[in-house]
């Protein structure tokens, strides 16, 4: 990330460090108009990301959210549009340099537990690389070498889930395994995945997760169920269906960032 782009960011945002930074997943993107703050387009930012998938609202919003310094990205760029796991590299570089101490990225994701159902939250224990791609992969220094023991944090999950407590939702913890798209998983495959260990499956956020260990931020994620995996029900599985059932999960995840966050006050 150039010192520009800092510069440029600031020079709009003003220069208050960032306490949070928060990725909003498909369907997610209406959180972003509820800062109080500047929205800066993804095409002014150089490097920021691409971020064309329907259902994605290519602004960082920087502002307050509760009382609380956040920086929203209302977009993220998926491995499957270009083929680069490390796309939001930049991104979270220049949270980090705005000083945010965490990342909260949500998503929207498919259940393979018959008790997590279409419009139910839930919050990443742990995560399975399905894809085998690395962010960090040419990375030249020894900091390549991330340690993802406890790369969901647990005093980030334990916030959340007490913010989920507070507000009544339901916040089971599980496991999300990435699977690199841009088309669904077969049933076999999910079959496979859930033999290996996995609740939930999706097409991003596991390079975040990387990415923000490496630049040293801590991370927690949130699924959205938007379906049930492939071949666990009879419903027809597509991004239209992803986009209309995000907003189900969407008001529930609202009501505990924006507890997270008035907590953090
Ligand atoms: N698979 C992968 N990604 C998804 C799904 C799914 O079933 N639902 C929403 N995003």
């Amino acid at each position: 990330m150039s010192d520009d782009l800092l510069s440029l960011v600031q020079s709009r945002a003003g220069t208050d460090p960032v306490r949070f930074g928060l990725i909003l997943g498909s369907g997610l993107g209406h959180l972003a108009q509820a800062v109080d703050g500047v929205a800066i387009p993804y095409a002014d930012l150089p490097g920021f990301p691409h971020a064309a998938v329907s259902g994605h609202n290519p602004n960082l919003v920087i502002g307050t959210l509760e009382g609380v310094r956040v920086a929203v990205f209302g977009a993220r760029e998926h491995y499957y549009e270009r083929g680069n796991p490390a796309a939001m590299r930049p991104a979270l570089t220049l949270l980090k340099a705005l000083g945010a101490e965490a990342l909260i990225a949500t998503n929207a994701a498919g259940s393979l537990r018959a008790d997590i159902r279409p419009g139910d939250l839930m919050l990443l224990g742990d995560h399975i690389n399905f894809s085998g791609l690395n962010p960090l992969i040419g990375e030249p220094t020894d900091a390549r070498f991330v340690p993802m023991t406890a790369a969901h944090d647990p005093d980030l999950r334990a916030g959340l889930r007490a913010a989920a407590e507070a507000e009544g939702i339901a916040l089971p913890e599980g496991t999300y395994a990435w699977y690199s798209g841009p088309s669904f998983e077969t049933p076999a495959e999910i079959r496979a995945i859930r033999i290996l260990g996995g609740d939930a499956v999706g097409m991003s956020t596991v390079p975040e997760v990387i990415l923000a260990r490496f630049l040293g931020l801590k991370v927690a994620a949130i699924s959205t169920i938007t379906n049930m995996a492939a071949g666990m029900s009879d419903e027809n599985i597509s991004h239209e269906h992803t986009k209309a059932m995000a907003p189900l999960g969407a008001a529930k995840l609202e009501r505990i960032l924006r507890r997270f966050l008035a907590n953090h006050d």
